[in-house]
């Protein structure tokens, strides 16, 4: 296992406090496939940080391996600290108290995360009681309380109510206000807006953006949509075929990407400012994280790539202006960010 430095993650962008999370090359197999590969980010107390990517790149899993949910047949090499804990040794019980209390994660589909024969305050009471955080008198009075800070407008009545009677959004508030209710410092959300419609999108995030002020929580917002991370994050962390390939401030990144794959990303989601009128999608496809082109992960996809792109591997580089960027050329490219 690697040993990991007292720095709050190698070179990443913005103040020198200690790193509340740091991982350093996390590697991650599924059934002998490398899905990860040296994966390596920090993030420190309070902070909101974007994880970006197309599909397939690896961030569930980078936020399932920090919540030590990956599938019984995996093998995680690197290391994973949360507040000084050496989480990939930490025994069972250390590891139940961490997830759902101090670090907890909010799920893509929150229908499917939610029981559906089960009041919703009774499963938020459950949580209360696992994690020991109140007795039984008290958790219900805390579950009304957080669902109210979620926003929901008769808290008491969304108590006793199923999902099957909530929309989308509700249940949505619901599954943030589980997640949160022992308050954590670390919430993981994976793709916490994609079921919802632009209007409830906007709600959830000022939501998530309101609630980490409150509760002087660190977000790791994982999402295929940039103006999501732009709207929330002060900070980005781009992946590529189960790698960081970026780590740059959210301003940074829109206006002067430093990564090939990063800037194509920026472009991608803003189709309606390319004044060509052309579409600025990516072409062509992921590369498989598990059989990987040789050299630069990506390319074969690069409209930069030089021969020694093909043969070299790029490592993930501190940037002059303190970002993190994994390409061989990055310090030659001008490339376009957003409406460029
Ligand atoms: N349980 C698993 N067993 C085998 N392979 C898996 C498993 N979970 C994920 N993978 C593979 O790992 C890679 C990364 O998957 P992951 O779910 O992390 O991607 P993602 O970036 O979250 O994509 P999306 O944006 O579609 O959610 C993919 O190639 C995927 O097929
Ligand atoms: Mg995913």
């Amino acid at each position: 296992m690697a040993t990991t430095s007292l720095d709050p993650g190698e070179g990443a962008p913005g103040g020198d406090a200690p790193a509340l999370l740091d991982v350093h090359d996390l590697t991650v197999s599924i059934g002998g496939d490398r899905l990860l590969s040296q994966v390596s980010l920090s993030i420190r107390s309070g902070e909101l940080v974007g994880l970006v990517g197309e599909s397939g790149s690896g961030k569930t899993l980078t936020g399932l391996s920090l919540m030590g949910l990956l599938p019984a047949n995996s093998s995680v090499q690197g290391s994973i600290r949360f507040d000084g804990t050496d989480m990939l040794a930490a025994d069972g019980e250390r590891m139940r108290r961490i997830r759902g209390g101090e670090m907890s994660m909010i799920f893509q589909e929150p229908r499917a995360s939610l029981h559906p024969s089960r009041p919703v305050g009774k499963q938020i009471v459950d949580v209360i009681l696992a994690h020991g955080a109140a007795r039984a008198a008290d958790a219900r009075r805390q579950a009304a309380e957080m669902l109210g800070m979620a926003g929901l407008p008769d808290p008491w009545r969304t108590m006793d109510a199923y999902t099957h009677q909530l929309s989308g959004g509700m249940c949505q508030r619901v599954m943030i206000a589980m997640a949160l209710v022992c308050r954590p410092r670390l919430l993981v959300a994976d793709e916490p807006t994609t079921a919802l419609d632009v209007t409830i999108q906007a709600q959830v995030i000022a939501l998530l953006r309101r609630l980490a002020r409150e509760l002087d929580l660190a977000v790791l917002l994982i999402t295929h949509n940039l103006g999501v991370v732009s709207a929330l994050c002060s900070r980005v962390v781009t992946m590529y075929c189960g790698q960081v390939v970026d780590d740059d401030t959210a301003e940074h990144l829109l206006s002067s990407p430093r990564h090939p794959y990063a800037s194509a990303l920026v472009r991608a989601s803003d189709v309606s400012l390319d004044h060509t009128g052309e579409q600025s999608g990516i072409t062509g496809v992921p590369a498989s994280p598990s059989r990987p082109p040789r050299g630069c992960r990506f390319h074969p996809r690069c409209p930069y790539a030089e021969e020694r792109c093909t043969e070299e591997t790029p490592g993930l580089e501190p940037t002059r202006h303190g970002g993190r960027t994994r390409c061989l050329r990055s310090d030659e490219l001008v490339l376009p960010g957003v409406g460029a």
